[in-house]
């Protein structure tokens, strides 16, 4: 299939609707895309970006029904295989081919892919290549999502192509952003699992993207952005200091002690006009959870002690959460034991990444019992309390 974004430059990539699990962690529910983009200038013919090597075959048909007989220069924004896996086959079918792009990338490239040193071309940040009446433009926006991630800017026709960034996991027909509110939770999800550990580096990146006149979005996954301020001003949301007025309780419970802990706390942020999101850690799709931490205020942990720890659930969630850095503000912990332990303390300095503030965890002997309940009580105004201190977002 071959769609075509304006005059000379078309998406030649891959639909995969049935892939369900990215990187063997990420849940895909809604499949995914491998974006890939060919621009022929007067001069010179580009391809950016490739394909996941499962779907090579796709990419070479899609070539074939634009009847490319030459490639002259491809251009990895970024080596994560699902974008550059398919490069040694291209250079392979197109021996004259020049791998174009910065010197980490490059490094990488040879690294996971093994392609010959000799192929590649290097390019700088800010630097420019002609293709005759194309010119593209390389922005090194290293961190979204790996070091060596940089962007292509196609100057005469203002496109943007943003590699992971802006992207989502979605397969869809529709070749452009159409049913904003499915894309923007898509984006969303994506922008949880992949891009929200580097919430920083974005904030420069999209600083340098505002001297760039873009007409249209198109990244490595999921639809293409004829609106560019719909996706820049949701990542301009999520990547901001605000956080809001709510609290995630990702909790498991083994004999009921922690579940009546939890449903009592959540009947008591209710109460105070606080959203409240608890997840079941055994039934619950990660996905789901990371996009709740976008930007939630607080999260309270909910766990059983196992031997001496929290429950392997509780660890697996809470590994997750430190690895994906969100933004939130205040952390706490319900839970119960039975005999001793230190799970209160293994979770907590499972949270170092985490810039939180730890609020008094509430930990039952056993089934919870009235000073428990109020304790728990106590946790709640105290989540109050501090929520009334914070620039709340809508
Ligand atoms: Fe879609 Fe970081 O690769």
């Amino acid at each position: 299939m071959v769609r075509k974004l304006s005059p000379n430059v078309h998406w030649v990539g891959s639909l995969h609707w049935d892939r369900r699990l990215f990187d063997e962690l990420i849940p895909l529910p809604d499949g995914t895309t491998y974006n890939a983009y060919l621009i022929q200038g007067t001069e010179k013919t580009a391809l950016i970006d490739t394909v996941d090597p499962d779907k090579t075959t796709e990419l070479f048909d899609n070539l074939s029904a634009l009847e490319i007989t030459h490639i002259d220069y491809v251009i990895p924004n970024h080596t994560e295989q699902d974008h550059s896996g398919s490069i040694p086959a291209v250079l392979e079918r197109f021996p004259d081919a020049r791998v174009v792009t910065n010197a980490k990338c490059k490094a990488l490239c040879i690294d996971h892919l093994l392609i010959d040193p000799s192929r590649f071309i290097e390019i700088k940040d800010g630097e420019t290549l002609s293709l005759g009446d194309k010119t593209l433009q390389f922005i090194m926006a290293p961190w979204v999502h790996w070091p060596e991630t940089m962007l292509t800017y196609l100057q005469e026709d203002k496109i943007l192509f943003s590699c992971d960034l802006f992207g989502s996991h979605l397969a869809t027909s529709d070749l452009y952003t159409t049913d904003e509110s499915y894309v923007y939770e898509c984006a969303k999800r994506y922008y949880a699992e992949i891009m929200m550990p580097f919430r920083k580096n974005i904030q420069k990146h999209l600083q340098t993207l505002k001297n760039f006149d873009i007409a249209m979005i198109a990244p490595s996954h999921g639809p293409v952005h004829k609106k560019p301020a719909f996706i820049v001003d949701a990542y301009d949301d999520w990547i901001s200091d605000r956080v809001k007025n709510e609290v995630i309780v990702p909790y498991v419970s083994m004999h009921g002690s922690v579940e009546k802990m939890v449903s009592y706390f959540i009947d008591a942020i209710v109460e105070y006009g606080i959203t409240v999101k608890p997840f079941n850690l055994t039934r619950t799709d990660i996905g789901e959870l990371a996009i709740s931490l976008v930007d939630a205020a607080t999260v309270v942990i909910g766990t059983p002690t196992v031997l001496v720890g929290p429950h392997p659930a509780a660890v697996y969630a809470t590994y997750l959460a430190n690895a994906l850095r969100p933004k939130t503000r205040f952390a706490s912990i319900i839970g119960s034991y039975g005999w001793g332990g230190k799970m209160p303390e293994t979770i907590q300095s499972m949270l170092t990444n985490l810039k939180v503030e730890f609020l008094q965890p509430v930990i039952a002997k056993g089934h919870p019992k009235d000073n428990d309940y109020q304790e728990l009580r106590r946790l709640a105004d105290d989540i109050r309390a501090k929520h009334q201190t914070l620039t709340i977002m809508k």
